[in-house]
């Protein structure tokens, strides 16, 4: 079969995958009210597109935390993927350098963050930070991830526990038996011993040790799950670098609004005074087109990259983002864009909203 768009490489996954393995990145929490909601609210949206424009050349490029980056189109932290392809994140890194976009890698990561960055030295590389409820483990992380050259912390805000996700629960998934997480283990430990404790997130951080983790790091802080103006504001007040509007791709609290319904919301309390992104549900160029022009200054992509590892490893990868890319040069063309700064709300027909 030819892979033409985002969902065929999303059908060979599934053929490829062991049912638990599939199971586990298509879960969403509960019901999966939420995940398929990310993918139903951005295909209710229609477009307003202007016309006699000349898009003979159109330029996807654009800048997130003031670094170039070929399109709006980046991935978001995903653990395991291991669990997908063999050498796991070293493709996902050398994928993301080749198409010069940005990596965020979990803290759940099946391979060591040093071989992560020696695999794709160039890459532009940001670190997911699940906080970890013992400290001195933060902080070594934390110390490891800037020597590293990584650009920016991302903390995931909408984890303090994990969601219930049955699927996993009936086929008793353990990853715990099956992977390494090398990164939480220390140096010392981390060419021996097994794995560690799958379960360690903090369920008592609060806005109130953020200044403790801003006051240990030079790096740039951007909050990943916030879907509301009131956390929005409290963002904007602990002097935070950016938000990825995200409901972790409907895996953790189900029912909550679909990422592209809490934008508007999220970007009119920000106000400007930094960066806000989005991921969940993006599947298309018009997908990517119509979140920016609701205010996100780029996308971010969970499970499409899986799908990609899952049926050609690096290259499945450079696939995924090539096509996406594609589609997304050709919706800006199409809705007369010539550069990502001329897309804007104007795009939208908001009475159908
Ligand atoms: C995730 N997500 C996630 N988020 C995070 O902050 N740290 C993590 O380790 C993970 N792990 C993870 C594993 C799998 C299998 C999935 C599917 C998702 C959430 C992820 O970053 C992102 O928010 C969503 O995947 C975006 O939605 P789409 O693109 O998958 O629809």
């Amino acid at each position: 079969m030819s892979l033409v768009c985002l969902m065929d490489f999303q059908a060979q996954a599934r053929e490829r995958l062991s049912k638990s393995s599939w199971d586990f990145i298509d879960g969403g929490a509960d019901e999966s009210i939420t995940r398929d909601d990310n993918i139903a609210a951005l295909r209710k949206i229609r477009l307003r597109p202007r016309y006699l424009r000349n898009v003979s050349e159109v330029d996807t490029r654009t800048t997130i935390q003031g670094e170039e980056i070929s399109a709006p189109i980046c991935i978001s932290p995903t653990a395991f993927h291991c669990i997908t392809w063999p050498d796991g994140e070293m493709s996902t890194a050398r994928a993301a350098q080749a198409a010069n976009i940005c990596y965020i890698t979990s803290t759940y990561s099946s391979c060591a963050l040093e071989d992560i960055v020696a695999t794709a030295p160039r890459g532009l590389r940001w670190f997911q930070l699940y906080v970890q409820s013992d400290w001195e483990l933060n902080k070594q992380l934390i110390q490891r991830v800037e020597s590293l050259g990584f650009k920016a912390l991302v903390i995931t805000v909408d984890a303090p526990v994990i969601g219930k996700r049955r699927q996993d629960i009936r086929n008793q998934l353990d990853l715990q038996k099956n992977l390494m997480l090398k990164d939480l283990q220390s140096p010392t430990e981390r060419n021996s011993a097994p794995c560690v404790q799958l379960d360690p997130i903090s369920s008592s951080f609060c806005w109130n040790k953020l200044s403790w983790l801003q006051s240990i790091t030079r790096l740039p802080i951007i909050l990943k799950g916030i879907l509301t103006k009131e956390d929005a504001e409290l963002a904007v007040k602990h002097n935070v670098q950016g938000i990825i509007v995200s409901n972790h791709g409907g895996r953790q609290l189900d029912e909550v609004l679909a990422s592209i319904d809490a934008l508007p919301e999220v970007v009119a309390a920000v106000n400007g005074k930094f960066e806000v992104y989005l991921d969940g549900g993006i599947r298309t160029g018009n997908d990517v087109l119509k979140a920016l022009a609701l205010g996100a200054k780029c996308i971010f992509l969970g499970r499409p990259i899986l799908w990609g590892l899952a049926c050609k490893g690096e290259r499945g990868v450079q696939e995924v983002l090539n096509i996406l890319k594609s589609e997304f040069h050709t919706s800006m063309s199409l809705a007369g864009c010539r550069s990502v700064s001329e897309i804007n709300r104007d795009l939208i027909q908001f009475s159908r909203l």
